[in-house]
């Protein structure tokens, strides 16, 4: 494309001679009304133009192959031209300059058009923003050389979109299993430049990886069926770098979205996608930027087929579990991939806080230091409690700025970046108490009140209750057991979500790839493999007098902290659970009695087991 006389029937005809292709001039597919407008000085219309770009199309798909020549001036021109050709077809425009264009027009005989159309030609023309963009400033060999050298060629086996810290390290990674990827980055002037090109040039592993900033440069770089690793923020950004993609790719193309995308946001793209012949897999990765890099846990959801052709790029790169098996495995149907990340994220929040917790006691009830603090739990981490969080919280605990501890210095005030208020919705609606999840999430925000806490210390002055230390290894073991009830909670929402939704998931094979690469791999997690075969009741799995030592533990730890007026949510709320679960105290017959009183909510009664519903007239 480009301008009357920016040379594009001359570049186009020895373009497909070169490549031994056809040849179509635009030109020759104007009806004889419009050849006669423009003989005359009359510019030609939308109207004038809308059959023609139609032919012109209509020609496309007849063929193979082929160079066309045609102006497509304007963007909505260039919709028709590409229609149902996305991804098949190349654009390219030649440009220059209004006074280069117009002494050769002048220096042209025998053409029907006459120069004076060159300035409505340039007040038509709007850009394109994608596709080839080749300066006339040259001979049309030089032209030609230029478009056949940059001409996307499908040589690149995976594609990978978003090069933030997630993104690069995944394709690092990927790289360094020997794939050819095509990598693409927007452009953003002045902040995103060439960004897939430089990255390339910094890494060796990257030496067969191709850089683009260029959308359908980048599409074309890729063999088909296209492989698609999007890498860009989960909501609005996946949704319109999806926009953008759609019209680029062609039926059996596969788009992975790696990022934390919710689950009824993964199921309405699979259903969208679909309807264009688009497959689409929702796929948690956990690990963070070195799991990334090094191999993380992955969890792809949606289409089985597609699973398939990308489960040899997905499982080289996963970390591998203690027998070397890949941490990757096909999760299920629609969301459930990103279901799963999404209370593997939950159940993550609730192990950090209960380390906090325990760092909480530790520090304020025995007055610990940090680095006695940071002893303890390498005790711990050698003693059967290792886990990926409780070494990196025995790091950070050591870390200094000058003579103080890095932790003192940081503002005791939790981000999230979501993914834990989703899990609580979610539990909510599924009807499953996982109440360490939503504790820890409730945490952070309390946490983030930051200055009302503070009004509040100022305006009570209240002193800290001083309280006997609390047995290291009697904190060990309420740690051990409040863990245990969020593995179990978390698991439990897991397999309702599986019933309900009818995932069919494997929840044994869920806690093998979560036992490497991701954020809650731990000793714990490998004993799980075992268990959820056949339940997900995890408490069963204890022995009686062990687990009453331990939830005596948990009663003394958590009445500490009660007392020197420390909040310790996550511990609390596992010994509550134990408390509602493991004796009968019941409370929920009140419940049921006041549902009844005020409002004839019926109840059922404990002296007939038929599930018949009662109703009493209580005054
Ligand atoms: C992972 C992490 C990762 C990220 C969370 C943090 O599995 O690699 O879970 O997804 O660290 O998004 O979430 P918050 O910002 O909400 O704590």
């Amino acid at each position: 494309m480009g301008v009357c006389g920016s040379g594009k029937s001359t570049v186009g005809e020895i373009l497909a001679k070169r490549l031994s292709i056809p040849f179509f001039d635009g030109d020759d597919f104007h009806p004889e009304e419009n050849v006669a407008k423009m003989s005359k000085g009359i510019p030609l219309d939308d109207n004038d133009r809308e059959g023609w770009l139609e032919a012109l199309n209509k020609k496309a798909h007849e063929i193979k192959e082929g160079v066309f020549a045609c102006s497509a001036l304007k963007e909505k021109y260039r919709k028709v031209l590409f229609k149902g050709l996305e991804g098949k077809a190349h654009l390219v425009y030649l440009h220059g300059s209004y006074d280069l264009i117009d002494s050769r027009m002048k220096a042209r005989e025998n053409h029907f058009m006459p120069p004076g159309l060159l300035a409505s030609q340039f007040e038509t023309l709007e850009e394109p923003k994608y596709g080839l963009r080749i300066s006339i400033d040259q001979n049309p060999d030089d032209m030609m050389n230029e478009i056949i050298e940059k001409l996307p060629k499908p040589t690149q086996e995976f594609g990978l979109i978003g090069l933030g810290v997630m993104g690069k390290s995944l394709a690092r990674n990927l790289a360094g299993k020997g794939f050819k990827l095509g990598l693409y980055n927007r452009y953003v002037k002045g902040s995103e430049e060439q960004v897939a090109e430089n990255f390339i040039a910094e890494h060796d592993e990257l030496s067969a990886a191709k850089g683009f900033e260029d959308l359908s440069l980048f599409i074309g770089s890729l063999s088909t069926p296209r492989k698609i690793f999007l890498m860009v923020n989960a909501g609005k950004v996946t949704d319109l770098v999806i926009d953008e993609l759609k019209p680029l790719l062609a039926k059996g193309d596969i788009i992975i979205d790696g990022g934390n995308s919710h689950f009824t946001d993964t199921e309405r793209r699979i259903a969208d996608l679909k309807e264009h012949g688009l497959h689409f897999v929702g796929s948690g990765v956990s690990g963070g930027e070195e799991g990334a890099l090094k191999g993380p846990s992955i969890m792809p959801g949606g289409d089985k087929e597609a699973y398939e052709k990308i489960a040899p790029y997905l499982e080289a790169i996963a970390a591998k579990d203690k027998n070397g098996g890949d941490c990757c495995t096909y999760i299920g149907k629609g969301g459930s991939g990103h279901f799963v990340k999404m209370i593997h994220n939950g159940i993550e929040y609730a192990e950090m806080q209960l380390l906090a917790e325990v760092y909480a006691i530790l520090r304020y009830v025995n007055k610990y230091s940090p680095e006695e603090i940071s002893e303890t739990l390498q005790n711990w981490e050698k003693g059967g409690l290792s886990s990926y969080l409780l070494e990196i919280t025995h790091k950070l605990l050591l870390k200094k700025e000058g003579e103080t501890h890095l932790i003192d210095i940081i503002l005791d005030k939790a981000g999230n970046k979501g993914t834990g208020s989703w899990t609580t919705v979610s539990m909510a609606e599924l009807g499953i108490p996982a109440t360490l999840i939503s504790s820890a999430l409730f945490a952070r925000y309390i946490s983030s009140f930051k200055a009302k806490r503070e009004a509040y210390e100022s305006f009570f002055g209240l002193e800290a209750t001083e309280h006997a230390k609390i047995e290291v290894n009697e904190l060990k073991q309420a740690y051990e057991l409040a863990r245990i009830v969020n593995h179990q909670q978390g698991f439990e929402l897991i397999n309702e979500a599986s019933d309900k939704y009818g995932w069919e998931l494997n929840l044994s094979e869920l806690a093998r790839i979560w036992t490497n690469g991701c954020i809650i791999r731990s000793e714990l997690m490998e004993t799980l493999i075992e268990t959820l075969k056949t339940s997900t009741d995890l408490l069963k799995t204890v022995e009686k007098s062990d687990l009453l030592l331990k939830l005596n533990a948990l009663r003394n730890v958590c009445s500490a902290a009660i007392q020197v007026g420390i909040s310790i949510p996550c511990h609390l709320s596992s010994v509550d659970y134990l408390n509602a679960n493991l004796y009968n105290h019941p409370t929920a017959n009140i419940i049921q009695a006041q549902r009844d009183f005020f409002g004839a909510h019926t109840y059922e009664r404990r002296d007939d087991a038929s599930g018949k519903k009662y109703h009493t007239q209580w005054e």
